[in-house]
């Protein structure tokens, strides 16, 4: 299970192929994931995180026989989080002694998770560890990256940056590297993974870009906690975040709806085709929530310019579905978005209200009322429809 890196730096990690969804049900791992720990054996041997809890014996076990436990010398701990901790009992039992290098965050992360006073060595941005053979590691704290404790450590010498969650992707691989693998999934998986987990962070993303640019360090291998390993053209990635960062947006308009008895499936069809004909340039995709997956619909929401969002009027609100995925871009606090809302109704009403209210308080700009129709859309209505998907491509 050692894989080589580059000199004297290995992966020794877990690739998860089965997984189905990560953060218990949240987030849906299409392509499965990898759960990457790091061996650096220089004058000193050095671990860096370890693997999730399920995996924890067999990351030991593995370890013990292909490295020996008694040859580590320090266990550096990127973030608490338990899919790079989880194996931190199972190994500290064997080698209790080793010093842990982490955050002031990650102890109080690791000490609440685990219940045990390990050897924890406190350290901050800047602070560096000789590791023998002229090299050192230097810790860069991630503060909110996504996590209090999360941190990255940069090895002298071979020039890698083992960034943990930052710049991972959940994607299993048996080949490692970004250059060996399809690069139409690897790229849906990044933009995934920063859409639904590092979104709400990213005026922090952008400081952190700067300061390691201003570090002026080299970057030869980018080596994160998930995914593949950034050996060619390492920078991408971090080109990449820059670009999210930034209220990112590309010309597309997505419509997201659930419905009850087709009535706001058709205004939703309308809305697309007027938008279609007003501006044929424009990225135009449509989803039902009830059938769609909603990790995958919020990386769509994170492409759009404008959202388009439609429920039919239930119990005098809006669809269960519709009000949880809301909730769910009401969290990632999206800026720099427009938002129109759309519904059939029997004889109250409510729905666009509903939709129009609630995604405003998400964040989203909300460009009128709404569109509201009455009973089953009739031809005139659906007509109407399409002038107001030509309205919102003309917002
Ligand atoms: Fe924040 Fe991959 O854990």
């Amino acid at each position: 299970m050692k894989r080589h890196l580059k000199a004297n730096a290995y992966w020794v990690g877990k690739v998860d192929w089965e997984l189905e969804t990560f953060h218990g049900n949240e987030y849906s791992t299409h392509r499965g994931s990898t759960y990457n720990a790091y061996l650096v054996q220089e004058e000193k041997t050095v671990l860096i995180d370890t693997v999730w809890t399920p995996f924890a014996h067999e990351f030991v076990d593995n370890l013990s026989r292909e490295v020996g436990l008694d040859s580590i010398d320090y266990v550096v701990a990127n973030h608490g989080e338990a899919d790079h901790s989880g194996a931190l009992p199972a190994l500290m039992e064997r080698i209790p002694d080793t010093p842990v290098y982490c955050t002031a965050n990650a102890v109080k992360s690791l000490k609440g998770q685990y219940h045990k006073d390990w050897d924890f060595q406190v350290v901050k941005t800047g602070d560096t560890l000789d590791i023998g053979n002229g090299k050192s590691l230097v810790f860069v704290e991630m503060a909110m990256l996504h996590w209090p404790d999360s941190m990255a450590t940069y090895l002298t010498g071979d020039h890698i940056l083992f960034s943990n969650d930052a710049f991972g992707q959940h994607f299993a691989t048996e080949s490692l590297f970004n250059d060996t693998v399809d690069q139409c999934a690897l790229a849906e998986e990044c933009i995934k993974y920063y859409a639904n987990i590092l979104t709400p962070f990213s005026a922090l993303v952008r400081r952190k870009l700067s300061e390691v640019e201003s570090l002026g360090v080299p970057i030869d291998m980018i080596a994160p906690s998930h995914g593949v390993i950034w050996r060619d053209n390492p920078l991408q990635i971090v080109s990449r975040y820059a670009a999210w960062s930034q209220d990112y947006q590309e010309n597309q308009i997505t419509i997201v709806y659930d419905t009850m008895w087709n009535g706001t499936k058709a205004l939703a069809e309308s809305i697309a085709e007027g938008i279609r004909q007003a501006d044929p340039g424009v990225v135009v995709k449509l989803y039902n929530l009830a059938k769609s997956d909603e990790t995958d619909v919020v990386t769509e929401v994170f492409k759009s310019k404008t959202v388009v969002i439609g429920s039919p009027t239930l119990g005098g609100s809006i669809l269960h579905s519709v009000a949880g995925f809301i909730h769910l871009l009401s969290a990632l606090r999206f800026k720099n978005k427009k938002a129109a809302a759309f519904g059939c109704y029997g004889w109250s009403g409510e729905s666009t209200a509903v939709l129009c209210e609630r995604m405003g308080q998400a964040g989203f700009s909300v460009i009128d009322d709404g569109f509201l129709a009455q009973w089953s859309p009739s031809a005139e209505v659906r007509k109407k429809a399409r002038a107001y998907g030509k309205k919102i491509a003309e917002s």
